[in-house]
């Protein structure tokens, strides 16, 4: 096709979509199908692809789906997906109260007042129970389809008992904030731009055209609207409509009698925000009965039944003392500003994090400087902006050092990545950093190996890599400053015991670049060993299932090293569990097949540890409590997810029956 015709073509149907778009969006009164309306707008993407100088600014796709990406199919919804208006005090508040009022007249009004969740929202449909097709909002009239994706999304059940015939929900999905802040520093460490909030990487990790990809990001879901299938009289019961069917919804929640009481919950959860695993924007407030929901109606973008009140930002301005460079395990250099301590929702902050050396060039960071900082989600803060106005002319620019701060070592960048590294062999900042992560929890969790003991070893000169751990002696021990008889010897008896850690966890602390959790419980399952692993070329890596091309490069590039080699001799010496151990995984484990959910703390068992025996034992755990649950494991200060279980007369396992079970104890 020649540019002209296709110039005649793509303006033919930009008119034609725009025409449908009229008639769907304003009249109400559409001409053509759905699937017909998504081939127009297919065929334009298409020839918009194939020309891309003629793409204009106002053709349909540009508005349509923000971006929708090349593989992504058009979606669109059954009914508008409305927004919510927002109140930023509590002032604005009152006036949707009275307005609220007005059309009522007099009647009684209940509230249900929900967090507002700073995720991305998602339209579920669920045909006989089956999860069959999952849509982002995109504009609110036409969405991508990301079925795949959200398939991905483990709290999203695909398969629904009791449900009505057709059911149409609509939720939020979102990361949790402790994911959120991993991914960010991974992407640092990758040299890849950071997402700017969860809501942004939810939305980034949900559009993935690689579904595995998804897979790998912990996303979630609270669902809070049944749009059809169903017509609970109230917003709350609505709820428990969906929660009754299995879908997750979030247990915070708050019938309000009047406006005095919706005021008393805003001041309440103030406070706890910064604890919840997920980040909320505020709160949102809805009329609780449908019945008076209809009443009031909607505007063109917003209900006239709900209001957002947005709790003020969670930013403040301070100046900046100085900057200083940090070395992360794999030889990152972070610069971080020293700040005058403010007080930043909740916490007195005096450190934010600068990212990287474009970043201060691109913000025009200078030391002396004053700045606004803010908590994004993540636990350290991050400086947003510098306050110009505010110069007086004596602030200094910050040079970015070319030679490691710590060892001295060259500084390299390479072409197209944000993350300059030392280059240092032993490098005792990486070295530091990396005999930390070694010890952790989530690693070999060798106790009592915290950064003072680690700074310690590395004064004395005792360790130049985690295989000397495994050699350390209790003369060794005593000679650190402050080493006590018993806590040597308890030190000596974790290290000791954990070369016994399952292959998984040793090849995650061995802090390979890229290589999570997720990624080395994939690796040690493909080859059981890390002799085997070692010898595997960063092609054959490539073609594991979750193991993308960054992750094969790096697993390979670690083994080829000398450093890599001395130091696993050394492990192999000291009799550390190179292999799995036993023939295949086990089949046929004392929870085969048995769904499992956690709750509240376990004073002797992490986490990490618990999910671990139970995939040992041939389980599966999630984190929703449904009908499936077989059992519900409960800690200390167990959550809702207690009272669930009750309901639906789920078994419940105490730590100890629990270790009893997977054979513990
Ligand atoms: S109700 C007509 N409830 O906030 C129904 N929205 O700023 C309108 N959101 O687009 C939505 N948590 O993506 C509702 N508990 C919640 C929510 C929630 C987060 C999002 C939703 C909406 C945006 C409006």
């Amino acid at each position: 096709m020649r540019e002209e015709e296709a110039r005649s073509e793509l303006a033919r149907l930009r008119q034609e979509i725009r025409r449908h778009d009229r008639l769907y969006y304003v009249l109400d009164a559409p001409e053509i199908s759905d699937e017909e309306y998504d081939g127009l707008l297919r065929r334009l993407e298409e020839l918009e692809g194939r020309f891309p100088a003629l793409v204009t600014p106002d053709s349909p796709t540009q508005r349509v789906a923000g971006q929708p990406r090349e593989g992504f199919q058009t979606v669109r919804h059954s009914r508008v997906l409305l927004s919510l208006e927002d109140a930023f005090n509590l002032q604005e508040l009152a006036q949707f109260h009275q307005r609220v009022g007005r059309v009522l007249a007099g009647d009684e009004t209940e509230y249900l007042v929900e967090p507002k969740i700073d995720g991305l929202t998602v339209v579920l449909r669920y045909r006989d129970g089956l999860f069959v097709q999952g849509a982002t909002r995109g504009d609110g009239t036409v969405g991508e389809e990301v079925t795949a994706n959200l398939r991905a999304v483990r709290s999203i059940p695909l398969h629904l008992e009791e449900a009505p015939p057709f059911l149409e929900v609509r939720g939020e999905v979102f990361l949790p904030r402790a994911d959120f802040a991993r991914l960010n520093e991974e992407r640092q460490r990758e040299g890849l731009p950071r997402f700017a909030n969860p809501r942004n990487a939810a939305a980034g990790s949900l559009r993935q055209l690689d579904p595995r990809v998804t897979a790998g990001r912990p996303l979630d879901i609270f669902l809070y609207e049944v749009r059809e299938g169903a017509e609970p009289p109230t917003q709350a019961a609505a709820l428990e409509f969906l929660e009754r069917l299995g879908l997750k919804v979030n247990p915070l929640r708050w019938p309000c009698a009047d406006l005095e009481q919706v005021e008393q919950v805003i001041r309440d959860f103030a406070p706890r925000r910064d604890g919840l695993p997920y980040a909320t924007d505020g709160l949102v407030i809805k009329v609780n009965s449908l019945a008076q929901q209809r009443e009031l109606g909607e505007r063109s973008r917003s209900p006239r039944w709900a209001i957002a009140y947005k709790y003020p930002a969670q930013e403040a301005t301070t100046t900046v003392r100085d900057i200083v460079v940090q070395v992360g395990r794999t030889g990152a250099l972070t610069p971080t500003a020293l700040l005058d301590p403010v007080r930043l929702s909740g916490t007195v902050v005096s450190r934010a994090t600068l990212h990287n050396e474009d970043q201060i060039r691109e913000k025009d960071v200078r030391i002396g400087d004053q700045v606004v900082v803010r908590k994004a989600g993540e636990i350290i803060p991050e400086v947003v902006s510098v306050v110009r106005e505010a110069r007086t002319g004596r602030e200094r620019p910050f040079v970015f050092p070319d030679r490691c701060p710590v060892c001295g070592a060259e500084v390299v960048r390479e072409p197209g990545e944000a993350v300059a590294r030392c280059t240092g062999v032993s490098c005792p900042a990486q070295l530091r950093e990396r005999l930390l992560h070694f010890g952790s929890r989530g690693g070999m969790d060798i106790d009592g190996l915290g950064p003072v003991v680690v700074e310690a070893l590395l004064v004395a000169d005792l360790v130049h890599d985690a295989g000397d751990l495994y050699f350390l002696t209790r003369e060794d021990l005593l000679k650190l400053p402050r080493k006590a008889e018993k806590s040597a010897a308890n030190l000596l008896a974790s290290i000791a015991a954990s070369r016994e850690r399952p292959l998984a966890r040793l090849l995650f602390a061995l802090g390979i670049r890229h290589v999570g959790e997720r990624a080395a419980t994939v690796l040690a399952a493909r080859y059981r060993s890390l002799d085997a692993l070692a010898v595997v070329a960063a092609e054959e890596l490539r073609q594991v299932p979750e193991i993308g091309p960054a992750i094969a490069a790096s697993v390979s590039a670690f083994f080829r090293q000398e450093q890599t080699r001395r130091m696993l001799e050394k492990l192999r010496r000291a009799g550390v569990h190179l292999a799995e151990r036993g023939e295949a995984p086990p089949r046929a484990g004392p929870l085969q097949g048995k769904q499992l959910v956690l709750t509240g703390t376990m004073r002797e068992l992490p986490r990490a540890a618990a999910e671990e025996l139970i995939a040992r034992a041939g389980g599966r755990v999630t984190s929703t409590v449904t009908r499936r649950t077989d059992y519900l494991v409960v800690g200390e200060d167990p959550g809702s997810k207690l009272a669930r279980a009750r309901e639906l007369a789920v078994p419940q396992l105490t730590q100890e029956e629990f270790l009893r079970l997977v054979g513990k104890e």
